[in-house]
């Protein structure tokens, strides 16, 4: 991240910089488009923009290291925020909107694009304060409701100058009864500093497992899951007998402006066991500054009284594919100073629907694309991802479930980058750079494509995902 970052900041005063040029080049340009107005003010059109697309993130409190809420703040940022929306790295939405359209994708108009790059070229001015409009009401904590409980993630501290850890975390709990889930969300503590979150649950039969409470709470894997045996010994996640409970995938996913992922009454949600852990793989902790910090997050769980009619289930292509049927072709290994493309593919044996999909890869990470090949030939969209970006992995839900029948092959499709190009290439000069058992560790690589399904049923493709 933080080489991430210094490029975009480099690219950003450069940007700056040229900005006296950019006077002269826009004062043309603008002659002819007349949706732009003659003056752009903050309080009349760039507050607007910043409000609804930015400062869900960019606020006190909020998940990006500065604000963008104020006059003063906006101003300041002027040419940076002109020159990564320009380029489409802000607001972070790596899949191409053309392609296919998800649920809650984040995506600024051509034209507004273009107010912020005039209103930095023009100097920023801040127009008539009683215009500005009232900010947005952002949830603090949970962004559905009130949850009708709440877990504590043991507090974890960190030092100043700390760089990126990637923990593997144990959340216990225990209830009364089995009972029944609509949505589990993990809400940051410190959310400027809580990377990304990607947990699984843990299911107890409640005889064959004393105490979930006993063990350690947290292990800094440094995304190395080759000790991974050992450390589920360490958190002590195994029966009392040695033997491994079940687990199910994926119940607990965040990154910065995305919580849980909600589905419509009946769909999804889980049931939940009187004796459980979630099992975060990857808490992800960015890098600390000058303070300590001490991180107090926490999961919100929403109980639904009735079993998830029609509960979610997944499978995933690529590295550790499900069914072991559908690897990466050819092997993953990626020789220095080359592009190498790789695929795989998986033929559904049934109609499904699928309704959430998440692209996986490392820092080598250079394009992402996944389509669906009907029997007849026809080719059903998923994902594009033209530059692909580690940071912002989302978990991408359609805004109608999309149903791929039966006999189709889904083809995931990544290309890599291990050329010294690549400016996120942890090795310099470059390396031999491999799939490693799994190992979720940024230097080795991975390729998954992960989907979440259902069955289907007539009248699926007409079903909106997209509630609030
Ligand atoms: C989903 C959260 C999110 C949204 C929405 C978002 N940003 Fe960001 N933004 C971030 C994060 C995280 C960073 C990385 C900075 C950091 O390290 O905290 C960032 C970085 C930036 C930077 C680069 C500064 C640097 O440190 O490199 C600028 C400028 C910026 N954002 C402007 C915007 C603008 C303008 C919008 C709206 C059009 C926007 N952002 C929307 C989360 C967001």
């Amino acid at each position: 991240m933080s080489r991430i970052r210094i490029n975009i900041f480099a690219k950003a005063r450069r940007m700056i910089f040229s900005a006296a040029w950019g006077i002269v080049l826009l004062s043309v340009a603008c002659n002819n488009s007349e949706s732009i107005p003659a003056t752009v003010t903050f309080t009349e059109h760039v507050a607007p923009i910043l409000y609804t697309n930015c400062s869900i993130c960019h606020r006190p409190g909020g998940s990006a290291h500065f604000s963008l809420v104020t006059y003063e703040e906006a101003r300041k940022n002027a040419g940076a925020s002109a020159y990564v929306t320009k380029e489409r790295i802000m607001p972070p939405w790596p899949a191409d909107p053309h392609y296919t359209s998800f649920k809650g994708e984040r995506i600024l108009s051509e034209r507004d694009i273009k107010i912020l790059e005039k209103w930095a070229e023009e100097g920023a001015p801040q127009g008539p304060v009683d215009k500005t409009p009232a900010l947005p009401h952002y949830p603090n904590g949970s962004e559905t409701g009130t949850p009708d409980m709440r877990i504590a993630v043991q507090p974890y501290f960190l030092k100043a100058n700390s760089s990126d850890r990637f923990l593997l975390v144990k959340v216990p709990f225990e209830l009364p009864r089995d009972t029944f889930a609509s949505l589990i969300e993990y809400v940051p503590g410190k959310s400027n500093i809580v990377h990304h979150v990607n947990g699984d649950m843990i299911f107890y039969e409640f005889e064959k497992k004393t105490n979930v409470f006993a063990g350690e709470r947290a292990l800094d894997m440094q995304q190395d899951t080759s000790k991974l045996l050992e450390a589920f010994q360490r958190l002590d996640l195994p029966n009392d007998d040695g033997t491994y409970p079940v687990m199910q995938k994926s119940v607990v996913n965040y990154l910065p402006g995305a919580l849980g992922q909600k589905y419509p009454d009946g769909i999804g949600g889980y049931k939940l066991p009187r004796k459980g852990v979630f099992l975060l793989n990857d808490l992800h902790y960015g890098f600390t500054n000058k303070e300590d910090i001490t991180d107090s997050s926490y999961i919100n769980i929403f109980f639904s009284k009735t079993p998830p009619e029609r509960p979610l289930q997944e499978f995933q292509l690529g590295t550790l594919s499900s069914f072991g049927n559908a690897p990466v072709l050819p092997d993953l290994i990626i020789q220095p100073n080359t592009v190498k493309p790789v695929y795989s593919k998986y033929t559904v044996p049934e109609d499904i629907s699928i309704l959430t999909i998440n692209p996986h890869m490392h820092l080598l990470g250079k394009s992402f694309k996944a389509y669906a090949l009907k029997p007849n030939g026809d080719t059903i969209r998923l994902i594009s991802i033209p530059r692909w970006d580690f940071n912002w992995q989302y978990f991408y839900t359609f805004k109608k479930m999309v149903k791929i029948p039966k006999g189709s092959t889904i083809v995931a499709e990544g290309v890599y980058d291990n050329t010294k190009q690549n400016l996120n290439n942890p090795f310099s000069p470059p390396r031999l750079v491999r799939d490693n058992n799994g190992s979720m560790k940024a230097t080795d690589e991975m390729f998954q494509f992960i989907v979440s399904y259902l069955p289907y049923r007539e009248g699926d493709e007409n079903t909106s995902l997209d509630v609030k």
